[in-house]
């Protein structure tokens, strides 16, 4: 159903904008599971499929430039189309690569991983990682189209995949349901993920980025979980046993909504419900007194905070938060 819609809403696309090539930029893991997704389209566009090896490690500069020089050799004109078809790793580069070839051309996401729909294919920031740093070379910049999610496609994700999307998905309970909190606290096991859950998320971002653009102030909102979850993925990088984001993100949910109560804003028994969900379905890890000054180091320099405090988004009640929050290391020292 989704993805009849996807097929049917590019090809008015193409119709309405005369758009007559596309390039499908995808990795090979997603090339495995659905080479023939876009292959109708080829009826009004001729189509062309970049495959790229899967991971992190091609969010590159370098994989920037095999798809500039491959769009080149191609004698692609400001005309193409780009088709990013992938997890959160082909977004950000494709959404890079659409935005600088050629002074940017038309691009959309069709994203395959839970993080991606709710997050890395919304909101139209766009980038590579530069000297082991994350995204450290981007841009802002926008589909030419926003399409439907097609849920079906995470039939064939790793549960691990899933699990850190999940973690994704929980921040945006917390900072903007508390129906959608309660509704996933009503499942033991992990909660199948539906459609409706989804489309919330994408909503949500939507608002928000349409409020903030270029991440000034309330874009803020979104970082709820990302303070401490940036610190604990790097420091389990620096020990190398590095976690998927989203894995970090639930750790970072845990201790921002501890802060969130600590500091008085959260009442305890909504940080009691929320600490039984985190621990339920995710594994926090402990913060000694031997992680706490590397965490807090790692934090100093996120690129989020302008003084020597902290910035955080914290939470007042499940379901809404709010941000720039300035904090002093020794408040967290006593967290
Ligand atoms: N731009 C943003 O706003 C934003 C937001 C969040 C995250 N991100 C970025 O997203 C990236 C992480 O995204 P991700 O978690 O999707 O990682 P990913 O794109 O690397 O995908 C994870 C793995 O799942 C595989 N995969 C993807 N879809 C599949 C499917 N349907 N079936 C089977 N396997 C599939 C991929 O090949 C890969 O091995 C990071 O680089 C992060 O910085 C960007
Ligand atoms: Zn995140």
């Amino acid at each position: 159903m989704a993805k009849t819609d996807i097929i049917w809403q590019l090809f008015e696309h193409f119709r309405h904008q005369n758009i007559r090539k596309a390039v499908v930029l995808t990795d090979e893991n997603v090339e495995k599971c659905y080479s023939d997704y876009f292959s109708e389209l080829s009826e009004i566009v001729s189509l062309d499929k970049i495959v790229l090896p899967s991971g992190e490690k091609s969010k590159s500069i370098e994989t920037a430039i095999f798809v500039w020089n491959y769009l080149a050799d191609k004698q692609y004109d400001r005309g193409v189309f780009l088709l990013n078809f992938g997890g959160g790793m082909i977004c950000d580069l494709g959404g890079f690569v659409a935005s600088t070839y050629k002074r940017g051309i038309r691009f959309t996401n069709v994203p395959t991983t839970l993080l991606a729909m709710i997050d890395a294919a919304v909101g139209g920031k766009t980038g590579v990682n530069l000297q082991g740093l994350k995204n450290v070379v981007g841009t802002f910049y926008f589909p030419d189209i926003q399409l439907p999610t097609d849920v079906s496609l995470l039939g064939t994700l790793p549960q691990e995949e899933m699990h850190s999307g999940f973690g994704e998905l929980v921040k945006y309970a917390l900072i903007g349901s508390t129906e959608l909190f309660h509704e996933l606290c009503r499942s033991d096991v992990f909660p199948v993920i539906k459609p409706e859950y989804v489309d919330f998320c994408v909503k949500f971002k939507q608002e928000v980025v349409e409020k903030d653009p270029n991440d000034h102030d309330f874009r803020h909102i979104l970082n709820f979980g990302h303070t401490f979850g940036h610190a604990i993925e790097s420091y389990a990088m620096e020990m190398g046993k590095p976690i998927a984001h989203g894995l970090a993100v639930a750790q970072g949910l845990y201790y921002e909504s501890l802060l969130s109560a600590k500091i008085g804003h959260l009442p305890q028994d909504e940080w009691r419900k929320i600490a039984d969900f985190l621990t339920k379905h995710f594994e926090i890890m402990p913060i000694t007194k031997e992680i706490k000054p590397k965490l807090i180091n790692y934090m100093q320099n996120d690129k989020k905070n302008q003084h020597t405090e902290i910035n955080f988004t914290l939470l007042d009640h499940i379901g809404h938060a709010t941000y720039n929050h300035q904090i002093l290391d020794s408040t967290l020292n006593n967290l």
